[in-house]
């Protein structure tokens, strides 16, 4: 029940109604018995800077923050994690005192979730896409300790943007290619970061074929609709190992969880919720 000491988090986005952390955090403070409730915010670009005014106003303890706004937001925030700052993206914000603090949790839960089933440290990756996901995971998995990193995109520039970037804020310089050049025999994590394999477009060929691959190779999808993309059936055919993005996100809104409140939600209630709420939409 809602009560004058319920605390109030929640996300902002543009659009927002597709969200689905509002069930895994409202399952998780529910099971907790926690007086919190999650709520979605519709933010346009234009109104972002007053949302956030109006949150510190309103004492609001924490915000997810997703597309298009992860980037937008850092100059109305007081301080950023120092990932998130690499990183140059912001998806939770925790409002303390007079305080907005901006952290990253989308690297976090990734690697997090990659580090379950093997670990990163001095491993060669491979990513495709040089997107805002491909960037997150790329800082992360180098703060992680991973040897060697390449980042493969269709449109190779933007490859070699992320790798400049990269190289110009780190110890560290990336391989940057086309798709068509990737070349898998010395790699041990493949991580697909782009929308092919996506619903609706679930039929879409994969990036990559299973002859491409080896047994040894850890290949993760990022995609968790739908659980199971055309890549990693390739990567099931060969016997090599595979990661949907299911476990990335329940991991980075368990991050945030626990930034806002200091305590880590169960997982499975989380899962729950999840799996509960992805039955709904396929
Ligand atoms: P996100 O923030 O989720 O990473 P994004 O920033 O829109 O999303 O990035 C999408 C990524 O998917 C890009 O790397 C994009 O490649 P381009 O930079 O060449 O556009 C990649 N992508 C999308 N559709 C693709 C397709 N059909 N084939 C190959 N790559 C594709």
């Amino acid at each position: 029940m809602i009560t004058g000491k319920t605390l109030l988090v929640g996300i902002i986005g543009d659009p927002v109604e597709h969200s689905l952390s509002p069930p895994m955090h409202n399952a998780a403070f529910k099971h907790l018995e926690m007086d919190y409730v999650y709520v979605p915010f519709h933010v346009s670009g234009e109104n972002l800077e007053k949302a956030i005014q109006g949150a510190r106003s309103l004492e609001i303890r924490g915000l997810n923050v997703t597309i298009p706004h992860k980037t937008a937001v850092i100059p109305y925030l007081d301080e950023v994690d120092p990932a998130a700052q690499l990183i140059g993206a912001v998806n939770t914000i925790k409002f303390n005192e007079d305080k907005a603090k901006g952290f990253n949790t989308d690297g976090l839960g990734a690697v997090k979730a990659l580090e379950e089933i093997t670990p990163v440290k001095d491993k060669k990756v491979l990513i495709m896409g040089a997107g805002g996901a491909a960037r997150a995971l790329a800082f992360q998995l180098i703060l992680n300790g991973i040897g060697d990193l390449v980042i493969a995109n269709r449109t190779p520039e933007k490859a070699v943007q992320l790798a400049l970037d990269i190289q110009s804020k780190l110890e560290f310089s990336p391989e940057a290619t086309g798709l068509g050049e990737v070349e898998l025999s010395s790699t041990d994590i493949l991580i697909n970061t782009t929308s092919v394999g996506m619903y609706p477009h679930q039929d879409q060929p994969p990036l990559i074929r299973g002859q491409q691959m080896h047994p040894e190779l850890v290949v993760n999808d990022i995609i968790y609709n739908p659980l199971k993309t055309n890549l990693l059936k390739e990567a099931e055919s060969i016997g090599a190992r595979t990661l949907n993005g299911t476990k990335m996100l329940l991991y980075q809104g368990m991050e945030s969880f626990r930034i806002w409140t200091g305590v880590t939600p169960p997982v499975e209630v989380f899962e729950r919720s999840l799996m509960r709420t992805l039955g709904n939409k396929i």
